[in-house]
């Protein structure tokens, strides 16, 4: 049903346009008690030997909203409406602003991907915090992302960090630094130690700060798929170094080996299944070489059940999807979690939680 309506109806609109009407469906009927009851109903599936404890905090099950699709915390109602355990808001900044000219947001169903190069469009952090505080609903995770505005320069960035950190502090239960976005210039800049070992100690202290000593809500580092290995052993001794709570894994990438489409040359970065293997090696690489030290998201290219399962088998605790939800439509949460119920009954699994690293471990 929703591949015909998204190859009839929804591929005629400009994408952007498209996210903006999804987006303003979602914040709709997720707002209207009413309805949202209703659409839960319908796409409600046994959850039950699926819930996941991370970063302190107790998922109904793995697969949350990544980062992007809600930048300004509009809906996030209507995505638990749909099923997500968790929602990641932003980037946000701390500024409003519009981000890179149009258009900049590609579709490629050929290789079921997405380029998009937004380059953080964001309503700013007051803005944000507004609607937090208006829709938060109470049992779903809520994470931020925190980004820099784009005329801020890399030596000043830490402080746009930790201001987005302080103005959202008590709406959110976890953050994310996204320092791996290829659509802000310079922005990959600061994964190198230079950079990135101040920001971590700023925004350490800043958690500090906010959230007391005793009980800082979690930080994670979001990391670029497109670092060599070298390049990522240096920010995970920075992850280990300044006790982040976890890392996402990945952001976009700029690699368009695997793009078959018309639009491969389009600026930007790439999501969605050309990124599932790339992911999915980073969040092994991580697993093995923190020793579980690290709580993993897994995020890049998530688009079934056997994928989830990749990548918490790979050591995620957790994973996320974005792209995934635009190919599928408003039942992609609840086919996911079904084909996850059918694998782990075909297997034996009692407990979700427990396939956490085995594929690693048994390597
Ligand atoms: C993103 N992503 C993203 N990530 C982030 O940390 N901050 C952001 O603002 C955005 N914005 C954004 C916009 C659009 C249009 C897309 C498609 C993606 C990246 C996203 O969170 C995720 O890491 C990648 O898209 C890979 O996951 P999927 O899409 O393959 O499931």
């Amino acid at each position: 049903m929703y591949d015909l309506l998204y190859h009839h109806l929804l591929t005629r609109f400009d994408p952007e346009l498209t996210h903006h009407m999804a987006l303003d469906m979602l914040r709709y009927t997720g707002n209207l008690a009413a309805s949202r009851v209703l659409v839960r109903r319908l796409l409600a599936s046994a959850t039950d030997s699926m819930a996941i404890s991370a970063i302190g905090l107790d998922f109904e099950h793995p697969l949350g909203m990544a980062a992007g699709f809600d930048k300004n915390a509009v809906c996030i109602r209507g995505l638990g409406m749909l099923g997500f355990s968790s929602v990641e808001v932003g980037t946000v900044t701390p500024q409003a602003q519009s981000g890179n000219p149009r258009p900049r947001l590609f579709r490629l169903p050929e290789d079921q991907a997405l380029i998009n190069s937004l380059g953080f469009p964001s309503a700013g952090m007051l803005a944000v915090e507004h609607n937090l505080r208006r829709s938060r609903p109470d049992r779903l995770p809520v994470g931020v992302s925190l980004g820099k505005n784009k005329v801020t320069p890399l030596e000043n960035a830490h402080m746009d960090y930790s201001s987005v950190l302080e103005r959202l502090y008590p709406y959110a239960d976890f953050f994310v630094i996204n320092v791996s976005s290829p659509n802000t210039p310079g922005l990959r800049d600061l994964q190198t130690r230079d950079y990135l070992s101040p920001l971590l100690k700023h925004l350490q202290t800043a958690m500090v700060k906010y959230g007391g000593i005793e009980l800082p809500k979690p930080l994670l580092l979001k990391l670029s798929p497109d670092m060599t290995w070298p390049e990522i052993d240096s920010v995970l001794e920075l992850a280990l170094e300044f006790r982040l709570a976890g890392v996402v894994a990945t952001n976009t990438t700029t690699d368009r080996a695997a793009i078959h489409s018309h639009y491969r040359d389009k600026p930007g970065g790439v999501s969605g299944r050309p990124l599932r293997q790339r992911s999915n090696e980073i969040v092994q690489y991580t697993y093995r070489h923190t020793q579980g030290q690290l709580c993993i998201i897994g995020v890049g290219g998530i688009f079934s059940g056997d994928d989830v399962w990749e990548s918490l088998s790979s050591g995620a605790s957790l994973v996320q999807a974005y792209t995934g939800l635009v190919y599928r439509g408003p039942t992609f949460v609840k086919q996911v979690i079904q084909q996850i119920q059918q694998r782990m009954h075909r297997e034996g699994i009692q407990k979700l939680q427990d396939i956490i690293g085995s594929e690693v471990k048994r390597n």
